[in-house]
C-alpha cells in the first residue's frame, strides 16, 4: 500500500536526456510532485551534477543558473546560491532545497 503522508519514499524521476543537458548545462523539470527542479552540470562531470528547487527562499522568485559564476542568482533581489544550494549572498537566508541527480545511460534523473 502506498501512502502520501510524511516521509514518502523517494523515487528517481527522469528530467530529460543527456544531450539536452549537455547543450545548455541545465535541465528544468517544471512540474514535479515537489515543484520545479533545476539540474545543472554536464555529463562530462557527472559527479558534479546539482539539482535544486529554483524557487528563491527569500520571496519565491525563480533563480537563474549562471555557469560562468558557478552560482544560482535570483533576479528579484540578487541573492546568490552555491551549486549545493547554500546562500552566498543575501537577502535570502535559507538554502535552496536540493536533490540528488544522476545520469543513467542517456537520461538524467533526480531523486524526488
Ligand atoms: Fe530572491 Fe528576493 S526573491 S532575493
Amino acid at each position: 500500500a502506498s501512502s502520501k503522508s510524511g516521509a514518502a519514499t523517494q523515487k528517481w524521476q527522469k528530467v530529460g536526456t543527456v544531450a539536452e543537458l549537455d547543450k545548455t548545462g541545465q535541465l528544468l523539470l517544471a512540474d514535479s510532485p515537489v515543484g520545479a527542479v533545476l539540474v545543472v552540470g554536464t555529463s562530462k562531470a557527472a559527479k558534479d551534477l546539482s539539482a535544486v528547487n529554483p524557487t528563491c527562499t527569500h520571496k519565491g522568485c525563480t533563480v537563474v543558473w549562471k555557469t560562468n559564476k558557478n552560482q544560482f542568482v535570483c533576479p528579484c533581489h540578487d541573492a546568490e546560491f552555491a551549486r549545493d544550494g547554500k546562500v552566498q549572498e543575501g537577502p535570502a537566508e535559507k538554502p535552496l532545497k536540493t536533490y540528488i541527480a544522476k545520469i543513467e545511460s542517456d537520461s538524467v534523473f533526480v531523486k524526488i
